[in-house]
Parts: C-alpha cells; sequence; structure tokens
C-alpha cells in the first residue's frame, strides 16, 4: 500500500518549501518531493532561487561589487588598495558554500515541521481514488505516494534560442552563467531582462566585455519609463553595450566561441563572436515528467498548470503556485501563493495580492517598484499626481558616496492613494518594503508624508518624493 499523506507538494522551491510547512503548521500530515542534486547526487531542496538563481546570483552579484569598490570606488573614501586581484574559484566556491547553508537550512525546517521530504522526481500515476491522487516518486527516494491535496510548485526553466540549445560552456542558461569558471573577456547577454542585466553586471565588474543583444525597441519595458531612461543611462556609463532591436538569427558554437548573427536595429546584418553567450530570453513551465494526463490534469496554451485566482486547477483539490503558473515569476509571488493554498485547504481565506507584489532588479543602481507605471496610468485613463526625489539631496546617499538615482511616487489626483513607487538607486531593494506595505494599507501619499523617518536615511528620499507629490519637498 502506498504511502497516504494529506497534503502532497511536488517541488521544494520557495513555492513548494513553504507551502509544504504552513500546511504542515496548520495540522496536515504533509509530504515533499524534489529531483535537484548536489553535485554528490544528494538533495539539495530550494528549488531554482537557491540553487541557481536569487540566492546564488546575489552571492555574486555582492562579490563582484566588492570587487569593483576595492578598485576604485573605495579610493574616494581615502581607501587605497593595492595588489588587488581576482580569485574566481575562491568566490564561486563562497557562492557554493552560500547556497549549501540554505539547501541544508529547508532540511532542518522539514525536520522541525514534521514533513517527509522524499529526493526524487514525482508524477501522477493516474486519477484520484479514495486514498487521493497516486504519485509515483523516481529517483534516489523511489516510493509510491498519494495525497488527499496535491500542490504541484515544479518551476520553470531557461528558455533557449531555437537551434541553440544550452551547453553551459558556451552557450550558457543561469546555469551556466552563475558558474562560468574564467572570467569571459567577451561575453554576450541575448536578452536584456533581470537575469541579463543582473548576471551582466557581475561578469563586466570581474573585467568581461558584454555586449547586450535586446529584441524589443525599448529598454526595460515593464519598467516606469523614468526609471529605465536612468538605468540605460547608469549602465551604459558603465561599459555594458545595450542594443536594442535586434533580430537574432544564427547562433553558431564553435570549438571556444560562439558566432551570434543578428539584424540590428538598423536592419544591418551584423555577425559578433562571444567566448561565452549566456541567453536569458525568459523561462519555461516545467510540466515535462509530470504525467499531467494521467490525472486528467489541464495546461494552457501556454504550457502553465491552468489556474484561477486561488491556484486551483480544472482537478479538484490539485493546486499549483509559482512559477508554473501564470504571473510573475518571482519567488515572493511564489511563497505568497504556498501560504495562501495551504491555508485554502484548512479552510481558511488564503489570498496573493498581485497589486502589490514588489519587483527588485539587484543591479548597481537597484531598481526597484511596486504597483503601476506612469505609462500604465496614462493607458488606463487615471488622473494621477507625481512627485520625485532624487538621492543627490539625500544626506546618507551623499555619505555612503552613492548618490545615483531617486524616488518617484505616483497617487490618485483626487484620493492621493498610492497607485505606484518607483525607485532607482542605494538599497532600493529594501526601501520597497515600505512602499508595499503602504499600499497593501492603501495608504495615501500624504500618510508616508507626515511619518517621521530616521535621519541620515536613505528612506528619507521616500518621505521626500511623497511629499514632492504636494510640490513641497524640504531638503530640494
Ligand atoms: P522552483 O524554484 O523552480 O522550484 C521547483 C522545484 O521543483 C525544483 O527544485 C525542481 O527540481 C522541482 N521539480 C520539478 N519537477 C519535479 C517533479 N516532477 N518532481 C519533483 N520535483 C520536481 N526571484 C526573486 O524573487 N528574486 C530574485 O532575486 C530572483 N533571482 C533570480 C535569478 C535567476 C538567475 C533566476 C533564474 C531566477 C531568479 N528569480 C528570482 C526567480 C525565482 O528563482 C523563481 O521565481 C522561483 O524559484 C520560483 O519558485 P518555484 O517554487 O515556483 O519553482
Ligand atoms: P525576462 O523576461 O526578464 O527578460 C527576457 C528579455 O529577453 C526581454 O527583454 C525580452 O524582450 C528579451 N527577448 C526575448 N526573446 C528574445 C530574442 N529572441 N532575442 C532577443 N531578446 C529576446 O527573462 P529573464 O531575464 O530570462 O528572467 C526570467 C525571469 O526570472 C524574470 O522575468 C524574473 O521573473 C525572474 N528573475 C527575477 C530576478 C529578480 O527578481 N531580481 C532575477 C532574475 C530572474
Amino acid at each position: 500500500m502506498s504511502k497516504q499523506f494529506d497534503v502532497v507538494v511536488i517541488g521544494a522551491g520557495p513555492g513548494g518549501y513553504i507551502a509544504a510547512i504552513r500546511a504542515a503548521q496548520l495540522g496536515f500530515s504533509v509530504a515533499c518531493v524534489d529531483a535537484w542534486e548536489n553535485e554528490k547526487g544528494g538533495p539539495a531542496p530550494g528549488g531554482t532561487c537557491t540553487n541557481v538563481g536569487c540566492i546564488p546570483s546575489k552571492a555574486l552579484l555582492q562579490s563582484s561589487e566588492h570587487y569593483e569598490h576595492a578598485g576604485h570606488a573605495f579610493k574616494d573614501h581615502g581607501i587605497d588598495v593595492s595588489g588587488l586581484s581576482l580569485n574566481l574559484p575562491q568566490m564561486l566556491k563562497r557562492k557554493e558554500g552560500v547556497v549549501k547553508q540554505n539547501n541544508d537550512g529547508i532540511l532542518y525546517l522539514f525536520k522541525k515541521n514534521k514533513v517527509t521530504f522524499f529526493h526524487g522526481r514525482a508524477a501522477f500515476a493516474g486519477a484520484a481514488t479514495a486514498e487521493g491522487y497516486p504519485l509515483t516518486i523516481t529517483g534516489p527516494g523511489a516510493d509510491s505516494i498519494s495525497g488527499k491535496h496535491i500542490i504541484v510548485a515544479t518551476g520553470s526553466n531557461a528558455r533557449a534560442l531555437p537551434g541553440a540549445p544550452f551547453d553551459e560552456k558556451l552557450i550558457l542558461s543561469n546555469t551556466g552563467a552563475l558558474a562560468a569558471d574564467a572570467v569571459p573577456k567577451k561575453l554576450g547577454v541575448i536578452g536584456a531582462g533581470v537575469i541579463g542585466l543582473e548576471m551582466g553586471s557581475v561578469w563586466r565588474r570581474l573585467g568581461s566585455e558584454v555586449t547586450v543583444l535586446e529584441g524589443l525597441p525599448v529598454f526595460l519595458g515593464a519598467v516606469d519609463e523614468q526609471v529605465a531612461k536612468e538605468a540605460l543611462k547608469q549602465f551604459t556609463k558603465q561599459g555594458l553595450s545595450i542594443n536594442l532591436g535586434c533580430k537574432i538569427s544564427k547562433v553558431t558554437p564553435g570549438k571556444n566561441d560562439v558566432t551570434v548573427e543578428y539584424e540590428n536595429s538598423k536592419g544591418e546584418a551584423t555577425t559578433a563572436v562571444f567566448d561565452r553567450l549566456i541567453v536569458s530570453i525568459g523561462r519555461t513551465p516545467n510540466t515535462d515528467g509530470l504525467a499531467a494526463d494521467k490525472a486528467g490534469l489541464a495546461l494552457d496554451e501556454r504550457g502553465f498548470v491552468a489556474v484561477d485566482d486561488h491556484c486551483k486547477t480544472n482537478l479538484p483539490n490539485v493546486w499549483a503556485i509559482g512559477d508554473v503558473v501564470r504571473g510573475p515569476m518571482l519567488a515572493h509571488k511564489a511563497e505568497e501563493e504556498g501560504v495562501a493554498v495551504a491555508e485554502t485547504i484548512a479552510g481558511q481565506h488564503g489570498h496573493t495580492n498581485f497589486n502589490t507584489i514588489p519587483w527588485v532588479i539587484y543591479t548597481s543602481p537597484e531598481i526597484a517598484w511596486v504597483g503601476r507605471t506612469e505609462q500604465q496610468l496614462k493607458a488606463d485613463g487615471v488622473a494621477y499626481k507625481a512627485g520625485s526625489f532624487p538621492f543627490l539631496a539625500n544626506g546618507r546617499a551623499r555619505a555612503l558616496g552613492d548618490t545615483t538615482g531617486f524616488v518617484k511616487f505616483l497617487a490618485d489626483a483626487v484620493t492621493d492613494e498610492i497607485l505606484g513607487v518607483h525607485i532607482i538607486g542605494p538599497m532600493a531593494s529594501e526601501l520597497i518594503s515600505e512602499a508595499v506595505v503602504a499600499m497593501e494599507f492603501k495608504a495615501s501619499a500624504e500618510d508616508i508624508a507626515r511619518i517621521c523617518h530616521a535621519h541620515p536615511s536613505l528612506s528619507e528620499a521616500t518621505k521626500e518624493a511623497a511629499l514632492a507629490i504636494d510640490k513641497r519637498t524640504l531638503n530640494f
């Protein structure tokens, strides 16, 4: 007889492991199955985010930023560094150590919360029976289990260019981009999205000459236009060559390099040769190997598991969350959905507010936003007021020596409710939280303008941007 659980979660990425823990906290018997392996063949829960996504990319962004600052930014502070050199193996080893701490942390949390972990790949073995949905696990933890509720949290994978599969040596997905064993002299990046800009920044700081080829004619189309314009200016100043409106026609790997043929924005046929090529053109949902058809689980036209606003699939008691379903591919969105589903299964009112999910791009300067952009408000015909404040006028930013960028508030012209906050500048990833809280509580710009903010702090720029809505900034 198969092992029976109230809830089985397939996938231990940020969506899956958080859903499993929350379901266990609510008193259910819970299993979580995850296929990820470390280099020794052992389990490595945490999914894309922990193993080849959020965590290792932020570790390398931090290390490469230290390297760059030691190279020149420290000089202005009166710190002279001589004999600076890059120890890439150590930088990669540290990154792996950070990943492992997170893998081990999740295994510990499973034990603490009495979640039964299976290391292997789960597939539906048929339709629901009285015991629940039968699942087959293959791999190190091979087994047969069943769950009254199934939460599919199988995540996503990098999309390859047609005719140019990833070999992770010359043509790199995020996996290879986080593990290159030498700094490429010439690095090509296809796709000026979040991964392209973050990974392009890492390797540029470490010494690569980076060329980014983007298909769309606009830069960071989802970002507020004013912020995107400032970002393009800063990245170009740093030395990233960003080329918009490129139509890639052919990618040919050679012995030690990759040739990319494309049409540039002027329609000219162009050829570029790179030592390594990162392809970061979006991600596709992981549904292969799930045997969704055996249970009758419906996918949408793009291959995502089809769900409603509450992550319900077409099958009773089967749920799906995170990158494998519609919506932004972000770890915190996956987590929110995981908690909401576990609570809904327990009869509570689980809910994810898609209007207040923050976005962060961890470049330098950082870019962060929540809510609608100015161009969206115009398109939606909403009457709004805008106010912004530059970090140049913020005392803490000047003391830090990091005065690039600004905070921008958008508020309803009549009610003053905050509709969007857009930040480019130091610690934007942390500053955005205040805006998320404010929007969750349906605060007005005036609410933020009247709150006491510590001095000197970067958060004063947030308060001043809110004051700017009524043209009453105090320090600009
Ligand atoms: P995943 O994290 O992809 O986890 C899915 C898990 O399911 C994997 O372990 C997989 O092996 C397993 N699995 C798949 N099929 C099966 C099966 N049949 N049986 C068992 N197990 C299975 N997001 C942010 O919010 N902030 C960031 O800074 C950020 N940085 C990123 C950087 C990079 C380079 C990349 C690639 C992504 C980044 N993301 C970031 C996105 C983030 O990683 C994803 O949104 C997040 O991991 C999605 O979580 P998930 O739980 O849905 O899926
Ligand atoms: P993306 O969607 O952010 O960017 C892809 C870019 O590639 C777009 O600008 C698109 O126009 C371009 N593109 C698509 N096809 C192309 C082609 N054939 N030729 C040239 N350009 C092309 O996707 P990316 O960067 O792969 O990242 C995937 C997702 O992972 C992100 O959308 C995000 O959800 C998540 N992520 C989040 C991070 C964060 O939160 N800081 C960091 C990294 C990834």
